[in-house]
């Protein structure tokens, strides 16, 4: 038998599913994997380290800790899903990330996240538009950002619980603004076999610095996106691939007609796709 006979023989086990997207999803997944072993010419050594890194993989996750999501991000998995399903015209988006937590308190417009030893205090401001350029009053930011610690509120139990999270709502023009800090960059969780695979690939484990939104309104395909500070040296080499231009924003130095409790401001409006008509 051949490999191309053998790879031909588990497709045809494998056409029958019923459910057609499963189908061809199972056959493109084997096609590509076979081809993979055929390509590289995988030894069974290598074959077996493979399938024990994966087993590691699974042994390191928990109910807060999702190796596996790290893995995608890593590998530029989960930004390549993404990419494929972009809306165009509208804020592209990036990757979640593992920390984000739902139910983040409801802040009053302009109200301060995170505490003074977070970071140098900053304000963010913009709009939340539909892609004709109307504006969508009462859309929600969900934000979510590290402190300069380079720690989440959930891997810090100094921290308190929701520290640097909350939800905001646009104005009447779609206007939205919240105090923050300026982020900082950080490096993933680099303790499990995503970090052996950084090391080993001779990759850094730091993620550019950036401020994760959430944008949504009814009607509306919600955004999961982030706000990168343009002067961040890792833009280029953002360890999840996360990194897209049209979301680099300058965190310019306040001047006499800002906010004089903030260092820096930076200014992003967020573009809404309609949602898709059901069926
Ligand atoms: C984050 O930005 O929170 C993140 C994203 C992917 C992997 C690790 C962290
Ligand atoms: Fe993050």
């Amino acid at each position: 038998m051949t490999p191309e006979q053998l790879t031909e023989q588990v497709l045809d086990a494998y056409a029958g599913a019923a459910d057609p997207r499963l189908r061809q999803v199972l056959a493109a997944l084997i096609r590509h994997l076979h081809a993979f072993a055929a390509q590289t010419r995988l030894t069974p050594q290598e074959w077996l380290a493979g399938l024990e890194f994966l087993t590691a993989t699974g042994q390191k996750c928990d109910d807060r800790r999702q190796e596996f999501i790290l893995l995608s991000d890593v590998l530029g998995l989960s930004s390549l899903v993404d990419l494929v399903h972009a809306a165009p015209g509208a804020t592209e988006s990036t990757v979640l990330g593992p920390f984000y937590v739902p139910g983040a308190p409801a802040r009053a417009p302009g109200e301060r996240l995170g505490r003074p030893q977070d970071g140098e205090p900053a304000l963010v401001r913009g709009r939340v538009l539909s892609q004709a350029g109307a504006p969508l009053p009462g859309a929600t930011l969900d934000v979510w950002q590290a402190a300069a610690s380079g720690l989440y509120d959930t891997q810090d139990p100094g921290q308190p619980p929701f520290n640097l999270r909350g939800v905001f709502t646009a104005g009447a023009g779609g206007e939205y603004h919240f105090r923050t800090v300026r982020p900082t960059s950080y490096p993933v969780p680099a303790d499990g076999p995503v970090g052996d695979l950084l090391r080993a690939a001779g990759r850094h484990q730091w993620r550019a610095a950036h401020i994760h939104a959430i944008v949504s309104a009814p009607g509306f395909r919600p955004v999961t996106t982030h706000i990168f500070d343009a002067q961040n040296p890792y833009l280029d080499s953002d360890t999840v691939f996360g990194v897209k231009d049209s979301l680099v924003r300058d965190f310019r130095p306040a001047g006499p007609q800002d906010p004089a409790d903030v260092r820096f401001v930076a200014e992003m409006d967020f573009v809404l796709a309609a949602a898709r008509a059901p069926g």
